[in-house]
């Protein structure tokens, strides 16, 4: 199936000159949904231990792929989301910056860690999660995206990291 046809382009949101890669139109349909997880969990062949996801889009996504592989999953919320001890991660933006955080017992050392999200854009996001993978002594197996911003560098941040996606935009 041509997986990225169910992708809906946006023009011009959420500001002037993006195009926004909504995946709500691959979400609704049945067999594309399937095809993209199924995709996404025959991925990485190494023994992963749990898989992170990141609010918002990537819990959807994450946490199907951590039930099609039999993983656990760790969520990355947006600041003062969670409710017990937590690790934070500060990562750039255009203008300013932003941070993620993660409970300071989501992950016991030398866990096996896959991280998942619907996108990748800039990196920005991933970097700050495998910043907090790491700080509690994760071993960062790879990340996995749905989506991939290709134009956009971001496999320049993760130099290092077993990067996977299935569909690849300019
Ligand atoms: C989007 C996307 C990634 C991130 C990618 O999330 O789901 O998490 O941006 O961008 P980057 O590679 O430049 O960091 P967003 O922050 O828009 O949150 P949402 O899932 O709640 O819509
Ligand atoms: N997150 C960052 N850039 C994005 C884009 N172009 N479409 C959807 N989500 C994004």
């Amino acid at each position: 199936m041509d997986l990225a046809s169910k992708i809906r382009p946006i023009y011009d949101y959420p500001i002037d000159g993006i195009i926004f890669r909504d995946i709500t139109t691959l979400l609704k349909d049945k067999a594309a949904f399937k095809e993209a997880i199924d995709k996404m969990a025959e991925a990485f062949y190494e023994e992963v231990d749990l898989i992170v996801g990141v609010e918002a889009r990537g819990f959807i996504i994450g946490s199907a792929v951590a039930y099609a592989m039999g993983c656990g999953f760790v969520p990355v919320r947006k600041p003062g989301k969670l409710p017990s001890e937590k690790i934070s991660s500060e990562y750039k933006l255009e203008y300013g910056t932003d941070s993620v955080e993660m409970h300071r017992d989501a992950i016991e050392k030398g866990q096996r860690v896959l991280i998942v999200d619907d996108l990748l854009a800039t990196g920005g996001t991933a970097g700050a999660v495998v910043n907090l993978v790491e700080e509690l002594g994760g071993e960062v197996v790879g990340l996995n995206f749905l989506i991939e911003l290709v134009d956009l560098n971001a496999r320049e941040k993760l130099k290092g990291y077993n990067v996977k996606s299935v569909i690849k935009f300019k």
